[in-house]
């Protein structure tokens, strides 16, 4: 079982404390999100497990090998693609990803074919032969993704791997991820938040060099105030919904009208009591009324505000 596991990491850069103490353990056949907002630490924290920062304190294993001590190791067995995708830029993909194999060790047929199939599942064959500094940026962040994935690793660190991707190459290297999820351990950061429901089977919350959150998408959408609030549009024809009638049903703590529109459709929301499920009591009110339901819907929940909550009260406490 391929295992990475962190251990109080921390990494002081002169006044800044950019990471301050981070622990997490994270298994094969996960893909571990780190959410965050700018300068929280994801990259560095991700730096520190690659061997290309030392930290200041702490250390971290990958499958048992220590990143201080055994670092050479720990380096054979990851994939990393960082978050600057450096590149030589007078290089081809061709000649660029030979050289990187060669220092991996790489040789004779074993690298002719490792270079086919990275060249492959990251679409570069088009360009193989052109030197990179011509390529567009989406282009070159899948040669930087190609070259994480050349000598076929057991970890892959993938800083931001869609950054710059346009949307039909986004929707594909997620794909790419998910398929090789299950034999790797794999860690990736992320702004996208529709990019961790849609991969990730865990997420991280980072703030101000912090864990402030960890759980499954679903966990963590949990927590929004909008699961389980019930949503309708009703179509008004002048008449209003009477809001004390669904505030007055059981389990319900609150009700919103989030808009009208055009006056003749109101936008409501009920939100539950927590743990309660409002739906069916909705329901039977509505026909009770004989409202004319345009569209009802429960929310799962909304990631987008729970990362604001969390990450906006991490600012005001500190
Ligand atoms: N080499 C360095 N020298 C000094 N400060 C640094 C260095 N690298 C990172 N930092 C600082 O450490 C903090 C964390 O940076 P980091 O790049 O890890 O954030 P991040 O979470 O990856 O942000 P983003 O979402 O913008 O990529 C920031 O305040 C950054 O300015
Ligand atoms: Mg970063």
């Amino acid at each position: 079982m391929m295992t990475i596991e962190t251990k109080k990491l921390r990494k002081v850069f002169g006044l800044i404390e950019a990471v301050k103490g981070v622990s997490f353990r994270v298994g094969q056949g996960e893909v571990l999100g780190f959410l965050g907002p700018n300068g929280a630490g994801k990259s560095t924290v991700m730096r520190m497990l690659t061997c290309f920062l030392t930290p200041t304190s702490g250390t971290a294993t990958v499958d048992g090998h220590d990143i201080l001590t055994d670092s050479m190791e720990a380096r054979r067995l990851i994939g990393y693609l960082p978050e600057s995708n450096p590149l030589y830029s007078d290089m081809t993909p061709m000649s660029f990803l030979r050289f990187i194999g060669e220092m991996r060790g790489l040789k004779g047929s074993a690298l002719a074919k490792r270079i086919d199939s990275a060249i492959e599942i990251c679409w570069l064959g088009d360009v193989r032969y052109q030197i990179i500094e011509t390529l567009s940026k989406g282009y070159r962040r899948r040669v930087g993704l190609a070259q994480a994935l050349l000598h076929d690793p057991s970890v892959l660190i993938l800083d931001e791997p869609t950054d710059g991707l346009d949307p039909n190459q986004k929707h594909e290297v997620r794909g790419l991820i998910r398929d090789m999820a299950s034999k790797k351990t794999t860690i990736i950061s992320t702004h996208l938040l529709e990019e961790v429901e849609a991969i990730c089977t865990r997420a991280i919350i980072i703030a101000r060099g912090r864990i402030v959150a960890d759980g499954t998408p679903t966990d963590l959408k949990q927590r929004s105030r909008y699961h389980g609030a019930v949503r309708l549009k009703v179509e008004t024809d002048g008449r209003s919904v009477d809001e004390n009638l669904l505030r007055a049903l059981p389990g319900v703590e609150s009700v919103e009208f989030s808009g009208v529109e055009g006056e003749k459709v109101a936008l409501v929301t009920v939100f539950p009591q927590k743990g309660k499920n409002v739906a069916h009591e909705v329901a039977l009110l509505a026909r009770e009324q004989k409202w004319r339901i345009e569209e009802i819907g429960v929310e799962a929940g909304r990631l987008d505000e729970v990362f604001r909550d969390i990450t906006t009260r991490e600012e005001k406490r500190s």
